[in-house]
């Protein structure tokens, strides 16, 4: 629209939005003062949350702090996650759409679930898996691609009280099988392959190596034929089952709804933390479902009449928070694709958006580094007017980025809402409401009404506006993670101890510690500048480096590694790798596929370096530490802080002139 100089000059300069006045007439959430509301109510504003949830035994308290960290959020109440999700939309709006899935190839109609069909379908693929034993608390896991069987497959999970564990599909077999270890799940749902690119790629051959890795008995597979044609030919063991014909087998079956209490676990999601072990996620059911139900329609201004499309994978907990569980929670249509960006061609998006109408959409930081790339004509050519709000998440989003997304997709006419918030937290923890605050680009914004976030310094006292700290947590919230799965200790150790005094039952001695370093502004609005641990954001994936590490050592011929995330342009992080080699081995492309192919192997090609480097030695403190922070420096091509410290202070030069020379 503002093709004008003076235009774009205005927004560049621009540092400060304010919610279009359409929008805030509309908003789920328009009125300012909730925040004082919140905060002189809590805890019992959440039942606020809770109310937009059936229950069918109501809670007796809302916060139970008696134990903390261990906290319980509407205890004594029960309800069920799939019930919620479907059949209390069925009377209103049964043949709404549900799910609309587009498919990659451009020649596959798209496939629309209406809720009627949804509940159709999680009803008889919640008898089957009854019909195999699936108990409630059994752990089952997926290993899927973006098909409508996935979120179909958790439904009916949830609907018999059995937990899922979804494993991302982009995850190797070692990473199912050590997830599938880690929570001793019996059962296991997959599919045969998926398009990508217009390649059908094979999935169970996959599946089937990291079944063999699994150290128990598992008792059923299920396969989705997702390829048909395309498929690679494999035949089903004994006991694996086709899940077509395991549906049409409990056609017309139905499953009550299994009363669940609002702390038994909804779920499993293993996500990276600082050590080589994954971390299995706990989320509960009536927290969790309430925070979803609560943030979607306060934040993502979601109602049931909306096409709302989220692009990430719900191997993610992106997907599962905000593709699956709130929107449908809320009774409205929730978008899901299969494939990539660019894809026939680099528009795929807006065509989608355009086609069906899509009014709010939320994103990655990454993909909108990569549209600007691409270049402003493919949003162009659609129709995108139908758009009211827009999202980001997964990382820090720059203001250049923050405006080409405002100007070229929101038309400067939709709010955007950044909002931080991770696996653990469940959903959104900070991020402006966009029917009440004013947007800074760049900033993610205050925390959510209720919700006590704070940036402070290294011995927990708050830093003055403008000044770099670490973001805290400082009050419980419903959607929090309850536990690390049969780890407690872990869970303490990874995020209360650095903060909190763990010997005290008094919860306000208790904090809780995400690892990230943030900086807050005078009025506020908070600003993550990213990870602090040993966790790298590679393209809007979590993944952790030392995870990374142990598969790069695994490879032959490796004596040692070390493995930073450094600044992409795209990715916004990259993985390197600084190795040092055995006797006798060279370092060569030869060696450097293999550890690539270990790499893959171990996690998935998501977390293949972007740069290996053969070093003599690595730079080492005098009691023998690796010096992260210097490789870090390094492949960012920053000035290097002090290395007085070091012990080898020499190798410094030969690993930056290697890095030069590459
Ligand atoms: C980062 C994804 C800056 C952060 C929902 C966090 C962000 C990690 C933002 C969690 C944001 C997420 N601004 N950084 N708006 N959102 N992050 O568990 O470092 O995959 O700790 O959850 O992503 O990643 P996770």
């Amino acid at each position: 629209m503002s093709q004008q100089p003076e235009l774009e000059a205005r927004l560049e300069d621009q540092n400060e939005f304010e919610p279009p006045e359409s929008f805030v007439e509309q908003a789920n959430v328009s009125d300012p003062s909730i925040y004082e509301e919140f905060d002189e109510n809590w805890p019992e504003c959440w039942e606020q949350a809770a109310d937009l949830l059936d229950w069918s035994e109501e809670y007796d308290q809302v916060l139970d702090d008696s134990n903390p960290p261990f906290y319980e959020w509407f205890t004594g109440g029960s309800l069920n996650a799939s019930q919620n999700c479907i059949d209390r939309h069925l009377e209103e709006r049964g043949d709404e759409a549900a799910i609309e899935w587009v498919g990659e190839p451009t020649g596959e109609e798209n496939r629309t679930y209406t809720y009627e069909d949804l509940h159709r379908e999680v009803n008889e693929f919640a008898a089957a898996l009854r019909e195999m034993g699936v108990g409630e608390d059994d752990v089952v896991t997926m290993h899927m691609p973006m098909i409508p069987e996935l979120p179909i497959a958790m439904l009916a999970c949830a609907r018999i009280g059995a937990p899922h564990s979804v494993v991302f599909a982009g995850f190797s077999a070692s990473a199912l099988a050590e997830r599938m270890n880690a929570a001793d799940s019996e059962y296991l749902v997959t599919a045969n392959g998926y398009y990508r690119r217009g390649d059908a790629l094979d999935h169970l051959e996959k599946a089937n190596e990291g079944l063999e890795g699994v150290e128990h008995e598992v008792s059923d597979v299920v396969v989705k034929d997702r390829l048909g044609d395309d498929a690679h030919g494999h035949d089903l063991a004994d006991n694996q089952h086709d899940y077509d014909e395991l549906v049409a087998e409990h056609a017309g079956a139905t499953v009550d709804p299994v009363e669940r209490d609002a702390e038994d676990m909804l779920f499993l999601m293993y996500t990276s933390g600082t050590t080589g072990e994954p971390k299995g996620v706990k989320h509960t059911t009536g927290g969790y479902l309430a925070w979803n139900a609560w943030t979607s329609q306060a934040v993502l201004d979601i109602k049931p009449d909306d096409t709302y499309f989220c692009s990430a994978d719900i191997g993610w907990i992106t997907g599962h928070s905000y593709i699956v569980y709130g929107p449908l929670s809320l009774g409205t249509t929730t978008v899901m694709y299969e494939g990539t960006p660019d894809h026939p061609e680099q528009d795929r998006f807006w065509e989608i958006v355009d086609d069906l109408d899509v009014t709010q959409f939320y994103t990655a930081p990454t993909a909108i580094r990569a549209f600007m790339k691409w270049g402003a004509e493919y949003p162009d050519e659609h129709d995108l007017s139908s758009l009211r709000l827009l999202g980001t998440v997964g990382e820090p989003i720059n203001p250049k980025a923050w405006k080409w997304y405002y100007k070229h997709i929101g038309d400067e006419n939709c709010p955007i809402v950044d909002t931080w918030w991770q696996t653990e937290t469940g959903g959104m923890m900070v991020t402006t409401l966009p029917g009440v605050n004013d947007m800074k680009p760049g900033s993610a914004g205050p925390p959510i009404p209720g919700n006590d976030v704070r940036v402070v310094d290294a011995s927990g006292d708050e830093v003055s506006a403008g000044e770099a700290g670490y973001l805290t947590v400082e009050k419980p919230w419903p959607g929090m993670l309850r536990t690390l799965y049969q780890n407690d200790e872990r869970f303490i150790q990874e995020y209360w101890a650095e903060y909190s005094d763990t010997d005290s039952d008094d919860p306000e001695d208790w904090v809780y510690f995400p690892e990230d370093g943030a900086k807050i502004d005078d009025d506020g609005y908070i600003t993550v500048v990213g990870r602090v641990d040993d966790v790298v954001n590679v393209s809007g994936h979590r993944l952790g480096t030392m995870e990374i590490e142990s598969a790069v050592v695994a490879s032959e011929g490796v004596a040692e590694a070390a493995v930073v995330g450094a600044d992409h342009e795209v990715k916004g992080e990259a993985v390197h790798a600084y190795v040092i080699t055995e006797d006798g081995y060279d370092g060569g492309r030869e060696m450097q596929d293999q550890i690539e192919q270990s790499v893959e192997d171990a996690i998935g090609p998501i977390a293949r370096p972007e740069s290996i480097v053969f070093t003599p030695e690595l730079p080492k403190t005098r009691s023998g530490k690796i010096m992260r922070r210097l490789l870090e420096e390094i492949a960012n091509g920053e000035d290097l802080g002090d290395t007085s410290t070091l012990r080898n202070p020499d190798v410094v030069e030969d690993i930056q002139q290697q890095v030069g020379s590459e």
